[in-house]
């Protein structure tokens, strides 16, 4: 099977999960959207009121600035994966419990298991936590990239925290005008890892 139907069987059976309560107040799951082989992978928080309503990412004013951000790197939304830690929307927007985390979990990673991106750039606190240890602070470390097997982590600021404070989004749009530079790093360092045979664990970035 392929990676792409992979993804969609991946997807079907996300939107219909009752492996949370979560599952039984949503309208539509949101298991997330974009290329089978994206490289870059942006990953948020939860689906809020519209992106419950459709059944996708990041589809109100959290969804436009990354576009904005995005294309000031000459990308599209359609060139990235996009999804979120928990795939169904807590009433009203709520943070999510560690239950619905924790069993969302196994769905954020068999989609980068499938995906394989080079980039992750987590959205916010709940995502940067997924990769982080719980003490790691997303104002002090948020566009500091670290190497997780063979890809770059990148934390990043929730695009709704930087619409709210406008320190944050200069330090939003510093931390993504980084990413091409960072991509083609980790490009060139699994080049070198196939060509030498070399396994992952042997990768060095920073
Ligand atoms: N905020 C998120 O974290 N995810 C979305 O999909 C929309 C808003």
């Amino acid at each position: 099977m392929s990676s792409a139907d992979a993804l969609e069987q991946l997807a079907a059976q996300i939107r219909s999960c009752q492996k949370c309560p979560l599952g039984r107040l949503r309208t539509h799951a949101v298991p997330g959207e974009g290329p089978a082989d994206a490289e870059i992978m942006l990953i948020g928080e939860a689906p809020g009121y519209h992106e419950d309503k459709q059944g996708r990412p990041f589809v109100g004013a959290s969804g436009r600035l990354l576009e904005k951000l995005l294309a000031q790197i000459h990308f599209t939304r359609e060139d990235v994966y996009i999804t979120n830690v928990v795939k169904c929307r807590p009433p009203a927007n709520r943070d999510p419990l560690l239950v619905e985390i924790e069993a969302c979990q196994p769905w954020l990673r068999q989609q980068i298991d499938l995906i394989d991106p080079l980039v992750i750039v987590t959205l916010g606190r709940f995502s940067m936590a997924q990769f982080l240890p719980p003490s790691a602070r997303i104002t002090r470390v948020h566009g500091q990239p670290m190497m997780q097997e063979d890809r770059a982590i990148t934390p990043m600021f929730h695009p709704a925290a930087a619409l709210r404070n406008a320190n944050w989004m200069r330090d939003m749009e510093a931390d993504f005008v980084r990413i091409p530079e960072l991509l083609a790093k980790v490009r060139a360092l699994r080049a070198a890892r196939e060509q030498e045979g070399r396994g992952p664990e042997q990768l060095s970035l920073f």
